[in-house]
């Protein structure tokens, strides 16, 4: 009982980080495990800019900007996903407010870390759903 209970949990949590909302049917079960180069890509830009948030926070001495950006108009989509002229539109956009982000005064690090963010959910609601609520998180409020 308690086993199924842990089997479920650890299901819907991999189908939380993954762009498919429950039920949307999908090519079964290799998509839990084959992440595509564009979702790696993504798991470690939403680590960066984690980690970005928190030392930005704590106020830390020197800040280490996100990077691995760079590779989101090249890197490979999993099966299915529209990568179309909407979606270069959306990566560029992103990756002009990421270079805002690096040319900030430091006063308005907070604001443009929040664009930052806004662009990443911009660029979610149209093309992957899934993540919407945990890349929420990244917003520095006050
Ligand atoms: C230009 C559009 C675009 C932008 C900007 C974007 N994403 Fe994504 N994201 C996608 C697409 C498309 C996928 C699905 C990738 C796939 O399955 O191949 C994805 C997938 C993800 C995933 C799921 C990865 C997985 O494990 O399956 C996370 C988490 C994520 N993005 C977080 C972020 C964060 C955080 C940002 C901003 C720092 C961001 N994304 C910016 C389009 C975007």
């Amino acid at each position: 009982m308690k086993a199924h209970f842990v089997f479920t949990f650890l299901l819907f949590s991999i189908v939380l980080l993954s762009c498919k909302k429950e039920g949307s049917g999908g090519s079964g079960k290799a998509d839990l495990y084959e992440a595509s180069e564009l979702a790696l890509l993504m798991r470690s830009m939403a680590a960066e800019q984690d980690s970005f948030k928190s030392n930005l926070l704590r106020g830390a001495d020197s800040l280490v900007f996100p990077s691995s950006y760079i590779d989101l108009l090249e890197a490979k989509a999993s099966e299915g996903m529209h990568i179309g002229e909407e979606y270069k539109a959306f990566a560029n956009n992103f990756i002009a407010q990421m270079d805002s982000l690096k040319l900030s005064e430091s006063s308005d690090l907070v604001s443009n870390h929040n664009l930052v963010v806004s662009n990443c959910v911009a660029c979610h609601e149209m093309h992957c759903g899934g993540p919407i609520d945990r890349i929420e998180k990244l917003y520095i409020r006050n």
